[in-house]
């Protein structure tokens, strides 16, 4: 098969979705004032994206980016190992390891960057990697880089995670064996029972616990220190990895840990660190701009997870099957992925952006319109946005009481673990 061969039933997938009007990705943005948007003429309602603290448009980041802009330039001329390292960074690092509660971080130039280069220099074919299936991809891509012994468990399952975990230590008694989960799912926004994890180190000392906490930094715990802070296990999970992307307001990624040497390892062997530019300056300084915003005002988050209770309930007088959690990711089931594809069409004809989720993102036929709410969200977005779910649930029949009881994932749930993290 040629390269065209094998690009065409792909390509010509996306063209038959362009000229159906149904294709939702790539939507050029050209203006964004934060929870509103411009694509072209059509000016929308962003309910879609990470910036969950409203933070990419605070006067004190942005100005904070640009004064670093004068001092450091517009990008890092290398890679931190050889010429790219600034004092920035370094001031980052110690700043992110007191707030995840860890000795010491290191700063990559994306989250992906992070998993893929941390897990794959830490572990190799002698280890097992317990993994949630739901993971995010760079996970999953940090551990096949690593060679290890990839065993995926069932979503959030601490049972068969237990399960798998005796397998491994039985099977594996001279290797490294980690659990590696999320701590809010980036597509279902279920937070992770990472007390109930953690626990499992009683009987097995040896595990090592990895948290991607991409969606829960700046959004659970105590001034939004995480999930670990949240489930109240921070000394039991041995890497915490978060990224800048999302409620930190800018781009990149990092890692913390308590053990040194590990740290040092990490640094100089991240392939991901040594052979990729570093993070420009204005990235790093708008980091630093957001965690003081996050302890100066403490009611940004309180404000999001009011907006986050508030919709989550209104989908529920909709009628709509909304999981148990209490995080802003609050994904509206559809099932079909061509109905989803239609569905979020609809919502961006009147005025809604919010992107379907689909297979690999969620498993095959159980597409989703993940549904993402910021703390500068207004009243006024939110009851609009109620309003043209409400009439397009009703049009497209994807409420609880249309959908077919084989559906069971449309159930809601109760999902104790996600509200509890297990903690006893
Ligand atoms: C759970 C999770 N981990 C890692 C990443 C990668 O982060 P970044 O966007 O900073 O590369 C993402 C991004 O979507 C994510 O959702």
């Amino acid at each position: 098969m040629t390269l065209k061969e094998r690009c065409y039933p792909f390509a010509h997938m996306i063209r038959t979705g362009k000229e159906e009007g149904i294709y939702p990705y790539f939507r050029p943005v050209t203006r964004t004032w934060g929870p509103e948007v411009d694509v072209g003429d059509r000016h929308l309602i962003m309910v879609g994206s990470n910036d969950y603290l409203g933070l990419t448009h605070d006067p004190r980041v942005r100005e904070a980016a640009i004064r670093s802009l004068s001092s450091y330039g517009t990008g890092p001329g290398g890679s931190r190992f050889l010429c790219g390292n600034m004092a920035l960074h370094e001031v980052l690092e110690d700043r992110l390891a007191a707030f995840v509660g860890k000795k010491r971080a290191i700063v990559h130039t994306t989250g992906f960057s992070v998993n893929l280069g941390a897990i794959g220099c830490l572990l190799n074919s002698d280890d097992v990697i317990l993994c949630d299936r739901e993971d995010h991809y760079s996970i999953f891509e940090g551990c096949r880089s690593s060679r290890a012994k990839i065993v995926p468990f069932p979503h959030n399952d601490v049972e068969a995670a237990s399960r798998k975990l005796a397998h491994a230590v039985q099977k594996h008694p001279d290797g490294v064996v980690i659990l590696i989960t999320e701590g809010v799912f980036s597509m279902s926004g279920d937070v992770a029972p990472l007390a109930d994890f953690a626990r499992l180190k009683k009987k097995y000392p040896n595990l090592w616990m990895y948290l991607d906490d991409a969606h829960g930094l700046g959004v659970m715990g105590p001034g939004g220190k995480g999930t670990a802070a949240h489930c109240g296990v921070t000394s039991q999970i041995d890497f915490i990895m978060g990224t800048f992307s999302k409620a930190l307001a800018s781009i990149g990624g990092f890692i913390a840990s308590d053990d040194d040497d590990i740290i040092e390892y990490m640094k100089h062997n991240s392939k991901t660190l040594i052979f990729s530019a570093a993070l420009p300056a204005s990235n790093v300084a708008t980091v630093l701009a957001c965690l003081d915003v996050l302890e100066e005002e403490p009611e940004r988050i309180q404000r999001l997870r009011d907006i986050t209770r508030q919709v989550r309930e209104g989908y529920r007088r909709i009628g709509l099957a909304v999981r148990e959690s209490e995080t802003p990711i609050i994904p509206i089931r559809i099932g079909p992925e061509e109905k989803a594809y239609v569905f979020a069409q609809e919502l961006f004809e009147n005025g809604v952006f919010a992107l379907p989720a689909v297979f690999p993102a969620v498993p095959k036929g159980q597409a989703v319109i993940r549904t993402a709410y910021m703390s500068t969200h207004e009243q006024r977005h939110i009851d609009y946005v109620l309003e043209t779910v409400d009439r397009l649930a009703r049009k497209h029949r994807i409420r609880s009481v249309d959908l077919p009881e084989s559906e069971a994932f449309l159930e809601p749930c109760d999902f104790a673990a996600a509200k509890s993290c297990g903690a006893q």
